[in-house]
């Protein structure tokens, strides 16, 4: 795993910004940060579907905050994975991740996925996420057993990333879904 590049996150993190636990009252100016990074497009984007109407995972949902103001967000929703004939196992799905576009390139985004990298490490937990390899590789997603998964929507292969303790055993043909729609409990 890429301890240097957790270890100097941090580090990067401008003086005015600190990354804190996002708090329930913190999701209206969540709701409207991802609309501005995405916009309303992305209510029928596969991650939208496979997050349904879950909610975030405590203690896996951060903010970045300058004066008050929310400049960043990170969480990870309960989903379920499914290998055929077998039971539905819980999953973490990572995202939406969002920076504010004026606070860009400053590297709040590495310090909100530095945060949530050590509490899945603490926990001993995997996830899955739909996004950038290059970005996300560099804590430990990857591609590499993605490639046969059936998900609710369209997707890029190459985008559809997993960071797993035990990676193989997520191999082969399988299935992502919403936690609801497996019969997992999508709050937790
Ligand atoms: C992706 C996003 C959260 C990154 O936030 P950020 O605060 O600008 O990220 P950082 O400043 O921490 O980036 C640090 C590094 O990652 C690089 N980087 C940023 N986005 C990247 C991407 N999509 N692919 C590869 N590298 C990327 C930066 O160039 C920078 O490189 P460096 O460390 O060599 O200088 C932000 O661009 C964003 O909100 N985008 C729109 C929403 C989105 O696409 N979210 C991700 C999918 S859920």
């Amino acid at each position: 795993m890429t301890t240097g590049t957790l270890a100097g996150a941090n580090d990067r993190l401008p003086a005015d910004v600190t990354i804190e636990p996002m708090a329930p009252g913190d999701r209206p100016a969540v709701d409207a940060l991802v609309e501005r990074c995405f916009g309303p497009e992305r209510r029928g984007r596969t991650a939208n579907l496979l997050r349904g109407t879950s909610a975030p995972v405590p203690g896996l949902a951060f903010v970045a905050v300058a004066r008050g103001a929310l400049v960043g967000a990170i969480r990870c929703h309960p989903v379920a994975w499914q290998a055929p004939f077998a039971r539905p196992r819980p999953l973490l799905l990572l995202g939406p991740m969002v920076t504010a576009p004026e606070r860009r390139g400053q590297g709040i985004g590495l310090a909100l996925l530095a945060r949530v990298v050590a509490e899945l490490d603490a926990q001993a937990l995997d996830c899955a996420l739909i996004g950038d390899a290059p970005y996300y590789g560099r804590f430990g997603w990857s591609a590499d057993v993605t490639q046969e998964w059936e998900l609710p929507g369209p997707v890029e292969r190459h985008r559809l990333l997993l960071r797993a303790r035990h990676p193989a055993l997520y191999g082969g043909r399988a299935k992502l879904m919403a936690a609801a729609q497996a019969g997992l409990p999508a709050a937790a």
